[in-house]
């Protein structure tokens, strides 16, 4: 059984799709991380976004795993360095790349068919599994988005003005649903829920109870 959970930067897709499927006992994949660690080997390579040929050149070279939390990227583990603030900054760039898509829809249609997975990203709901069990789309406003991003890097001993994430936040949504292939967008059967305000158990609560509600069970 598949479900999908979809959404901008923010709005706590990760977090949510980590939870619900820990709750059902259902695998989970974070298809943003796949996006940052291709970024982040293209980086290191000092790979422009405009060398398509070479990025294409490139794909066949990377491996990805999940390690239970932690993603590997050619056996190395990557979990915090895809984090960076310039992984951040050109991962939009790569991801709207139609190689990449390609080879990583490939990846998590792979992955996900294995079994049960609740899945989050951008397109899962629209291009990865058009036909999933049950979509959820969450959103919530740019401040409390750019908010959360702070208290995320906070933790990590980062500081930044909520204006410039405001701005970044903005900047990536823009990138992230005017791009020409799979671009953010709502599937029409989704589930919408504006998290703003809500608390993560709450959001939990209405994600659970809907999957619950479908299967009969409740
Ligand atoms: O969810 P995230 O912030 O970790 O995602 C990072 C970037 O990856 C996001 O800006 C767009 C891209 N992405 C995508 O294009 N499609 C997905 N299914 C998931 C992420």
């Amino acid at each position: 059984m598949i479900i999908t959970i979809d959404g901008p930067a923010g709005s706590g897709k990760s977090t949510m799709a980590r939870r619900l499927a820990k709750r059902l006992g259902f695998g989970f994949l974070n298809t943003g991380a796949m996006y940052r660690a291709v970024t982040l080997y293209m980086l290191r390579g000092g790979v422009k976004v405009s060398e398509k040929e070479k990025i294409h050149s490139l794909l066949p070279k990377i491996t990805l795993e999940f390690s239970g939390e932690s993603i590997l990227l050619n056996g190395e583990d990557v979990t915090l360095a895809i984090r960076s603030q310039e992984v951040e900054k050109y991962v939009s760039a790569v991801s709207a790349l139609r190689e990449v898509r390609e080879r990583l829809v490939e990846l998590q249609r792979g992955i996900a068919t294995e079994g049960d997975y609740v899945l989050e990203g951008r397109d899962t709901g629209t291009v990865v599994f058009p036909d999933a069990f049950c979509k959820f789309y969450l959103d919530a406003s740019v401040e409390e988005r750019a908010r959360r991003r702070q208290k995320e890097l906070e933790a990590k001993g980062e500081y930044h003005d909520l204006e410039y994430l405001k701005r970044e936040i903005e900047r990536r949504d823009e990138l992230d649903s005017t791009r020409e292939i799979a671009p953010l967008v709502k599937p029409p059967d989704a589930v919408v829920i504006d998290t703003t305000g809500l608390s993560p158990e709450e959001v939990e609560e209405r994600l659970y109870h809907e999957v619950m509600k479908r299967r009969g069970l409740l």
